[in-house]
């Protein structure tokens, strides 16, 4: 790695645009610079649907429900927040679709029983944008349906549900070898649970779905099922099957007439083969985007036509998927080739099937840079729409500055410090530790009290 480039690794030291692009040149990056923000006041039409801009904010797991799976407070409150930040598509957290999918004992659910809260939710979300950017400001939301696969937790226990084992992965969360993999008649009952929540969706008015197969949760831990017996498993046809008929069966029903279709799909695992989808057979970790091109372009046939993309698994290299520059460890590689991956990668999506309209990711680690850099992604048609992850929990108005103002302002992005990911994997409940700290810092002491109090424990026992 070039001595010469501007930043230490996990120290952010641009000081200004051109400090960055000097180092995508030395580096020889695909990341692009423009300064055109008139690029993100693009509308997108999709069918029936217009989102009013090119901004959008990508789905963020609080892990703040009740025990019912329902939105609470803090949820309200979140959504409330990104709502008045301005961006033209707000893509919500996973949402699970059965009792036993969940990631934890307060990852949202979706059920007959709640989705009005779910209603309250998205009328919340639409009105908030209202108030803010008068009565035709319409963005658009997408509810992420999910099940959490191997990485289900139940009571605070972790409760693994797998399709198949992938021994890299199952060490890394203590699964045993012996550890029973779902049969195909679970997963046959998979079909209907999604297309169950997506009804409940539709009724509770968010305007599309997105059927999640990305992170190594069950959807997309099927994806690389090469191991696997039965129809769900071995050949690129089985391996795609359940997401394909789950989307199939969607879009026939008729109480989910008019749903915005969407995924938000992994096109690269990083997890070497057989184990990992968008990997090398050759064996190592090189890119080989041959299956999730054909697999998006099977999904683009079936009427889904747009397609948020991401990387990796975060519970086995977190940052593939989110760079950052303080964390559980700190990567080999610069941050920015982490990020230039995702951008990569995503552009030559976009750009070898442009019947689908690509959400990118990768953006929250150039701070107050980011819109340059995603106006760069716009102009050179790398994606259609720009997507904020952390930004969107620490300054949720970015999407307002940008169009606004035409800036993102340094006192209030994401410094990348992991600290929301350091509660999602401990306690669940997350948000913004830095730029929410009223709420959120309370909740970290409290998560770092325990581990005190639970290792002074184990000293003396
Ligand atoms: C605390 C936390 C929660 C997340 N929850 C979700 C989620 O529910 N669904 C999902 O697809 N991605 C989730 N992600 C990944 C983000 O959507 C996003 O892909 C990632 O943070 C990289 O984008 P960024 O660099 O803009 O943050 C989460 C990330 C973090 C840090
Ligand atoms: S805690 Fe806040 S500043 Fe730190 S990574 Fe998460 S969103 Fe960014």
């Amino acid at each position: 790695m070039s001595s010469n480039i501007c930043r230490s690794k996990g120290n952010f030291t641009y000081k200004n645009i051109e400090d960055l692009e000097n180092d995508i040149k030395k580096l020889n990056l695909d990341i692009k610079i423009s300064s055109n923000f008139e690029l993100f006041k693009k509308k997108l039409v999709i069918d029936n649907h217009i989102i009013p801009n090119a901004l959008a904010t990508h789905p963020m797991e609080g892990g703040d429900s009740d025990e019912y799976g329902s939105p609470t407070e803090l949820t309200y409150r979140k959504y409330e927040k990104i709502a008045r930040g301005g961006a033209g598509l707000i893509w919500l957290e996973a949402v699970s679709v059965t009792k036993e999918g969940r990631s934890n004992d307060r990852q949202l659910w979706i059920t007959e029983d709640n989705w009005k809260a779910f209603r309250k939710l998205n009328d919340l979300i639409k009105k908030s944008a209202k108030e803010e950017f008068g009565e035709a400001f319409q963005p658009k939301t997408i509810i992420q349906l999910n099940h959490s696969g191997r990485y289900c937790k139940a009571n605070g226990e972790r409760n693994p549900i797998i399709a198949t084992h992938k021994k890299i992965l199952d060490d890394k969360i203590g699964i045993s070898q012996e550890h029973p993999i779902v049969t195909d008649e679970y997963l046959d009952s998979i079909i209907l649970k999604f297309v169950e929540a997506a009804r409940l969706s539709k009724k509770a008015g968010f305007d599309g779905i997105d059927i999640k197969a990305c992170h190594g949760y069950l959807l997309s831990e099927l994806l690389s099922a090469y191991n696997r017996d039965g129809k769900y498993g071995g050949s690129f046809e089985n391996r795609t099957k359940l997401m394909l008929d789950i989307i199939e069966k969607i879009k026939e029903d008729k109480d989910c007439e008019d749903l915005l279709l969407s995924s938000r799909l992994n096109i690269y695992d990083a997890v070497p083969y057989p184990d990992g989808w968008g990997v090398s057979k050759t064996g190592g970790l090189d890119i080989d985007l041959e299956e999730p091109k054909k697999l998006i372009k099977l999904l683009a046939q079936k009427g889904v036509r747009l397609i948020s993309i991401t990387m990796g698994n975060p519970y086995f290299i977190p940052h593939i998927n989110k760079p950052y520059d303080i964390g559980g460890y700190i990567p080999e590689e610069e941050v920015i080739l982490s990020c230039n991956r995702l951008i990569k990668g995503i552009g030559e999506i976009q750009k070898s099937i442009p019947q689908v309209n690509i959400v990118g990711v990768g953006y929250s680690w150039f701070r107050e840079f980011a819109s340059y850099v995603g106006a760069g992604s716009l102009e050179k048609g790398l994606c259609r729409i720009v997507g904020f992850g952390r930004e969107s929990i620490a300054y949720p108005e970015f999407a307002r500055d940008i169009l606004e103002n035409g800036e993102m302002k340094s006192n209030k992005v994401c410094v990348s410090c992991s600290k929301c990911s350091e509660m999602k994997a401990k306690i669940g409940t997350c948000g913004c530790v830095v730029r929410d700290s009223k709420v959120y810092v309370p909740i970290y002491q409290d998560m770092k009290n325990r581990e005190v109090n639970k290792s002074e424990q184990g000293c003396c026992s």
